[in-house]
């Protein structure tokens, strides 16, 4: 099953609420957001009231990436702002089975982002603990990138790995996903696609995510 999960980051932030209400109305499946901090990622984006005020609104449930330094601090504050799932970044600095094990004691789902140097293998101890891995098809920080091609087999030897295990682990990617680039990457075994770009771009948000759907199933 390919779930939608649009980014808000490329979405008119002065009006948040109507932004996830339309692609809750387009069809959309979770509500990615974007935290970044200026410190692991050179930008610096939404934080924890943001995420509160969206779950208040929110009818899906929110897919929360953070590209920040020691999110094991963090995600209390996550968790309590109403995170349903929370994806750090293995590269993030903090102990990994630590704060996988603070996401879902605060039960909410845990993900783990890889960047693109990072290799699939890297994830592999964690993988029985965890609802999600997203693998970065550009460099985390900013939205509208070209998709990295060469990410492809990392999604593959994930996906191998977590049949070779029996796991249903769900593969979420990230980063120049629209509908050219979402049949490749449903091929290799990702199955939560995140698009931003792609989808605020358009006047009717239902139109880019029925269109991502029907590429990616094809
Ligand atoms: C990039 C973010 C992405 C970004 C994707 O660091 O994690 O979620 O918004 O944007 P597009 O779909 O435009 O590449
Ligand atoms: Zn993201």
């Amino acid at each position: 099953m390919i779930l939608i999960s649009p980014s808000i980051l490329s979405s008119d932030f002065a009006n948040l609420a109507r932004e996830v209400g339309a692609i809750a109305d387009g069809g959309a499946d979770l509500v990615h957001v974007d935290v970044m901090d200026g410190h692991f990622v050179p930008n610096i984006t939404i934080g924890v009231p943001v995420v509160a005020s969206l779950k208040k609104v929110s009818a899906l449930p929110l897919d929360v990436h953070l590209m920040i330094s020691d999110p094991l601090f963090y995600t209390p504050a996550f968790l309590k702002a109403g995170s349903d799932m929370i994806t750090f970044h293995l590269e993030s600095g903090s102990d990994v089975s630590k704060t996988i094990d603070a996401i879902r004691s605060g039960g909410a789902k845990a993900g783990v982002a890889l960047k693109p140097a990072t290799p699939a293998e890297a994830v592999f101890p964690y993988l029985d603990r965890l609802d999600m891995v997203l693998v970065m098809t550009v460099e985390p920080g900013f939205g509208g990138q070209s998709f990295m091609a060469d990410m492809l087999p990392k999604i593959e030897a994930v996906r191998a790995e977590c049949l070779r295990r029996g796991l249903s682990v769900d593969i979420q990617v990230d980063g120049g996903i629209d509908p050219k680039t979402a049949p490749l990457v449903a091929k290799a075994g990702a199955n939560v696609l995140v698009a931003g770009s792609a989808v605020f771009k358009h006047e009717d948000y239902a139109e880019p995510i029925a269109a991502i759907r029907q590429a990616a199933v094809e």
